[in-house]
């Protein structure tokens, strides 16, 4: 068995949303767990994660995917409050060698997402983990209409949605879920070859 955790922050439920698509995808994969751990922000006290059974949690997994919305170019506050939080585990070494991928949502076409991804990918690169890019192109190349990886993302897994102000549950498009169901398999069979 090999296991897959996602954590990520999300605010108005698109990220969630991913997420949930990256975790269904994981557990497509047969012999592998995969769990969803929401970082909500009232965790962290004093530069500090309260928390001990979260970071338990993705001490024991042999994959994380990172995942938050794109705020103001880069990754929201209470993702990277959850990230100098765990710091301490990256003076241990702890994530090392663990497989790792990463995902944002965002309101704009482009809206700066690489940044977010860039920064996922460079926490994960100083915890000595093993970065895994998204490697389907974009299915329109071809005539197809499900919008896998309709914006031409590779470093990880982007999703879009605009801006609705109306109070509306969260929705995503769904070739950013099938995008993110994908990604979640790749990341379960990458685990699955480098824990063998
Ligand atoms: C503080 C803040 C900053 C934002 N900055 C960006 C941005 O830089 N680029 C963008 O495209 N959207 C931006 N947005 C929109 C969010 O990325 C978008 O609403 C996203 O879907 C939120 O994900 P969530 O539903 O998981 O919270 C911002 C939203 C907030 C609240």
């Amino acid at each position: 068995m090999s296991s897959v955790v996602v954590v990520y922050f999300s605010g108005a439920g698109h990220t969630h949303l991913m997420a949930e698509a990256v975790a269904a995808g994981a557990s497509q994969v047969s012999g592998t767990t995969a769990k969803l751990l929401r970082i909500t922000g009232d965790q962290i006290k004093d530069g500090r994660w309260k928390q001990p059974e979260f970071l338990e949690t993705l001490s024991q997994a042999d994959a994380i995917v990172f995942g938050s919305p794109t705020y103001m170019g880069g990754v929201a506050a209470q993702f990277k409050a959850f990230i100098d939080g765990a710091s301490e585990i990256w003076f241990a070494q702890g994530w090392k060698n663990k497989i790792a991928g990463g995902f944002t949502h965002s309101g704009s076409l482009s809206g700066d997402k690489q940044g977010t991804l860039l920064y996922l990918a460079t926490n994960a690169a100083q915890h000595g983990m093993v970065w895994i890019g998204f490697a389907d192109l974009p299915s329109s190349y071809f005539g197809k209409t499900d919008g896998l990886n309709r914006l031409g993302s590779f470093l990880g897994v982007m999703g879009q949605s605009n801006l609705d102000m109306s109070g509306n549950p969260a929705e995503i498009d769904p070739g950013d879920r099938l995008s993110a169901e994908r990604y979640g398999q790749r990341i379960a069979e990458a685990a699955q070859r480098w824990t063998a």
